[in-house]
């Protein structure tokens, strides 16, 4: 699904815009990514050669894909006509499970710690509850204070620790597992 534009103010003074990225974006959504994942691929699941290994039109089938179905979705932060962070909800299709979906988010280092994950999640939530989807879940790497503070913030509770999860310059580390109910 599509989500609508919306300017926010960051803790800075400076602007942003979120909403979704069009399919003919998707070279912009790769450069993001690019560089998130090269900065802080220490919090993600990837380097950001992967995504050198993704072409734009893979990509953009990506993006069409997401903005046609009900409930997935990615909003973009946009700054000057480009994206400086996103967060990206994709619930589970199958019957019985369908209320939940899964969170990821990544901000480039130069618009952390602005206020702009708050924006990006509260955003998210409320296009989650919009839509009906009752639980949210997410995990993050028991290192990541920011990940922490933001998601805590918010609401998520803390229900696991998931250990040796992801394998990161050689050595095993650990996540935390978080959940949030959504209320009516
Ligand atoms: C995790 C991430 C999305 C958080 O976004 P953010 O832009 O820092 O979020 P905000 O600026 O809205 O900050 C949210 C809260 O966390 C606090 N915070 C920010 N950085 C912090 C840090 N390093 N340590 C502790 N608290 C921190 C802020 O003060 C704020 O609290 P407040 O509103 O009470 O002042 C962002 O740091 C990021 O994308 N990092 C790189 C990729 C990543 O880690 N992705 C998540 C993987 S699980």
């Amino acid at each position: 699904m599509k989500i609508a534009q919306k300017v926010v103010k960051l803790k800075d003074g400076r602007s942003a815009t979120l909403k979704s990225a069009s399919p003919d974006e998707a070279d912009l959504v790769l450069q993001h990514l690019k560089i998130s994942h090269k900065e802080s691929y220490r919090n993600l699941n990837q380097g950001s050669a992967h995504w050198d290994n993704v072409s734009v039109e893979d990509e953009s089938k990506f993006l069409a894909d997401l903005e046609s179905g009900k409930n997935k979705f990615m909003i973009m932060a946009w700054v000057d006509g480009k994206i400086v962070g996103g967060l990206g909800l994709f619930s589970q299709t199958a019957e019985f499970v369908r209320h939940n979906a899964s969170l990821g988010m990544s901000i480039q280092n130069a618009y952390c710690n602005t206020g702009l994950g708050t924006h990006l999640m509260n955003t998210a939530l409320e296009t989650a509850k919009q839509i009906g989807l009752r639980r949210i879940d997410l995990t993050v790497r028991t290192y990541n204070t920011a990940g922490i503070a933001l998601y805590e913030k918010v609401g998520f509770q803390r229900i696991g620790l998931l250990k040796e999860i992801a394998l990161i310059d050689g050595q095993y580390v650990d996540e935390y597992s978080y959940q949030l109910l959504l209320k009516d």
